[in-house]
């Protein structure tokens, strides 16, 4: 009797001890995260494999194709942050290919999807990511993505896109592709990845992004006000570009000091070559382009309307001194036909150009203290 207790204890404890470490094939776990690699797992993920269904998972060592369903047996998870991630890391610039339906499944808890140092020569179509509609952050680390599609990221609730140090092989991105993010993200980071330029309209709709980061691109120029539509905008990085300083960007001289945003790292300009590595603060007003930018900008800003108020100000006195020395010239030449005294018009003279030159001060402040 002893003898079979002991005998079927045993087997209990040899059978109960690998269960209670289960995890699927190629993975380990800790807690709420489950990280497995790409060399030996065996995907789907199930998470009745996991002895806690992971809300973080990670897979390593990723060199090739990311099955379809790859994910889909996982359900979601009880890790109360509210945070759940997905984050797929290449080792040695190798290649990720994402099968259709990748993500297919009950994957709408994800709310964040990470790849770092992965080349994706196909890029990441419209349809790529179809099975996390939950995905609020999308982040790149290194490697290579090709293109994305102006739909990437259609219908998902996005909060923020932090690509750093991705070369994006296309140098931009299709207009559209922030817009169909949703008008709820907060946090834009396209730092170090080749943009050469913005698309027009990029970042239409945008109004509740605070913080937008195209540093350490080739950028040479932007759209005449560019950011107009982010108008909760508080910090602004555009350093470490290629900044052509024309008329056609220094007008983020005067927006900076009018909206109040940070600029975070300074806007140095590349060309024209005289003005190579100087700041554009420093060259916008020798560029003089204060006066001939009324046509294309709609920023009726305090600086325009000074020069507007000023300039019909010095036209209407202009006019009035022509009138007045003509008006006093007819009426010396007819007192003096008339043998009168000899009119004092040196009066009406100071008086007038005291007014002319009145207006013009007003300016000078204004043009010195930019920044
Ligand atoms: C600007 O200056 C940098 C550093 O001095 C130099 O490497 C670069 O070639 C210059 N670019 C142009 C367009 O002059």
């Amino acid at each position: 009797m002893l003898f079979l207790r002991l005998v079927s204890g045993v087997l209990c404890l040899l059978l109960a001890l690998p269960m209670s470490n289960a995890t699927p094939t190629g993975c380990t776990e800790t807690g709420s995260y489950g990280t497995c690699d790409f060399s030996s797992w065996s995907p789907p993920l199930v998470s009745g494999d996991f002895s806690t269904s992971p809300c973080y998972i990670t897979l390593n060592n990723v060199d090739g194709t990311l099955p379809a369903n790859a994910f889909s047996g996982l359900s979601d998870c009880a890790d109360p942050s509210g945070q759940r991630s997905i984050a797929i890391t290449c080792t040695g610039s190798n290649v990720l290919v994402i099968a259709a339906n990748a993500f297919a499944g009950t994957m709408t808890w994800i709310t964040e999807l990470s790849i770092t140092d992965c080349v994706i020569s196909a890029g990441i179509s419209s349809s790529d990511l179809s099975g996390l509609s939950g995905v609020v952050d999308f982040l790149t680390s290194g490697g290579t993505i090709a293109s994305f599609a102006a739909t990437t990221f259609s219908g998902l609730p996005m909060n923020s896109i932090a690509m750093s140090g991705t070369t994006l092989t296309a140098a931009t991105f299709p207009s559209g592709f922030l817009e169909n993010a949703g008008s709820a993200m907060t946090k834009i980071t396209l730092d170090n990845l080749g943009l050469t330029s913005i698309p027009s309209g990029a970042f239409d709709g945008k109004s509740a992004v605070t913080a937008l980061n195209v540093a350490n691109n080739a950028l040479t120029t932007l759209e005449t006000n560019a950011f107009d539509s982010m108008t909760s905008l508080s910090t602004l990085s555009i350093t470490g570009n290629q900044w052509a300083c024309t008329c056609d960007i220094s007008y983020l001289v005067k927006w900076v000091k009018y909206t109040g945003v940070t600029l975070d790292g300074d806007i140095t300009c590349m060309t024209p070559t005289a003005y190579n590595g100087t700041l554009l603060n420093k060259v916008s007003f020798a560029l003089g382009c204060e006066t001939t930018t009324t046509t294309a900008s709609t920023d009726d800003s305090t600086w325009d309307k000074a020069l507007k108020y000023g300039t019909a100000v010095i036209a209407t006195l202009a006019l009035g001194v022509a009138i007045a020395t003509m008006v006093s010239h007819c009426c010396m030449m007819q007192k003096m036909a008339q043998g009168g005294n000899s009119p004092n018009t040196s009066n009406q003279k100071t008086k007038n150009s005291k007014r002319i030159v009145t207006p013009l001060p007003v300016n000078e402040p204004t043009r010195n203290n930019f920044f």
